[in-house]
């Protein structure tokens, strides 16, 4: 199912984002191909899946979603284009691909990074690509601002830079990871979930606690396939978090004991749903597919 269901979606935010890298004057071309190369680039998109999944759970079509999963995927390449800066994680592969400021130059790159960031709020209020009131859509806007800032995942990137070579407790080690990449997965579901324009508090709370543990899961996987994936599958450097001293979730716990944390994980997620009928299928199989995935 997930396959397939991935694929839809994949196909459904790709027609929508690759409309948004037109440059409206000649001289900006450049500017706007390395955006346009930092997200069109084959990304699993899991953020905009989960977006629509949060809200087809509820019962709503997919397409008031449209504007939110270009929002989520937009906030999360630029994150990325970020994250690969030599000042940052000094990456030169991601998605199989020279990073952003190998295949442009890094002044690009972070130009590239703070346009994909006022495209995504700009994606998120744009009316042609969701039809929402205006009440959501600035709850939505809240929502994703939170999310991707300095309470969430701008924290969370300073966290982690702050902690390069420190030993981490579990306590701290999961604040960094909540910040870092649960913060802007939190927010896909809730987004997802406002744009169905039909959920009820208590459903808002389940999908909360839903995507509390994936979000944690999902970077603990990450920490996992740093260890044990390769290169080719990655699409970006394996080992690099132990080449730069990075606390991980197998650097504190062991690579066993981490597995079975994003299991446990991923059960507190699916035990999150069981409120909600077939119609929260895709995100019980994206709970899954965040701690078996192999990149
Ligand atoms: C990688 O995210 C960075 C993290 C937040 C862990 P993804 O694994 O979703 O990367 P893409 O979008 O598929 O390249
Ligand atoms: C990335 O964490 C988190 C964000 C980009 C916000 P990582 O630094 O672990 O991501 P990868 O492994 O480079 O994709
Ligand atoms: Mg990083
Ligand atoms: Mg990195
Ligand atoms: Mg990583």
């Amino acid at each position: 199912m997930i396959a397939s269901y991935q694929a839809l979606c994949q196909a459904r935010v790709d027609q929508a984002l690759g409309t948004l890298f037109t440059p409206p004057l000649a001289d900006l071309g450049r500017l706007y191909e390395a955006m346009r190369y930092s997200v069109m680039n084959g990304g699993k998109r899991v953020r905009p899946l989960l977006v629509y999944a949060a809200c087809e759970a509820l019962g709503a079509v997919s397409e008031k979603a449209n504007g939110a999963a270009c929002a989520v995927e937009l906030i999360h390449a630029y994150s990325l284009v970020h994250d690969d800066l030599p000042a940052m994680d000094d990456d030169d592969l991601r998605r199989g691909q020279p990073t952003t400021h190998k295949a442009f130059d890094e002044a690009c790159a972070i130009l590239a990074g703070d346009g994909l960031q006022s495209l995504a709020f700009s994606a998120l209020s744009d009316a042609r690509l969701s039809e929402l009131s205006d009440a959501t859509r600035l709850q939505m806007v809240r929502t994703l601002a939170q999310a991707a800032g300095p309470a969430g995942m701008v924290g969370g990137q300073a966290i982690d830079l702050g902690s390069v070579g420190k030993q981490l407790d579990q306590h701290a080690l999961e604040r960094m990871h909540r910040h870092k990449t649960g913060a802007l997965i939190e927010a896909s579901v809730r987004l997802g979930a406002l744009a169905s324009e039909r959920a009820e508090r208590d459903e808002l709370a389940a999908l909360q606690s839903y995507a509390r543990a994936i979000g944690l899961a999902f970077q603990v996987q990450d920490d996992i396939l740093d260890v044990e994936s390769d290169t080719a599958t990655l699409g970006k450097r394996q080992g690099a978090d132990i080449a730069r001293d990075k606390p991980t979730y197998p650097a504190l716990l062991g690579l066993a004991a981490a597995k079975a944390y994003a299991a446990e994980l991923r059960d507190q997620a699916l035990h999150a749903l069981r409120p909600f009928d077939a119609a929260a299928e895709p995100l019980r199989e994206l709970a899954r597919y965040i701690v078996e995935r192999r990149n």
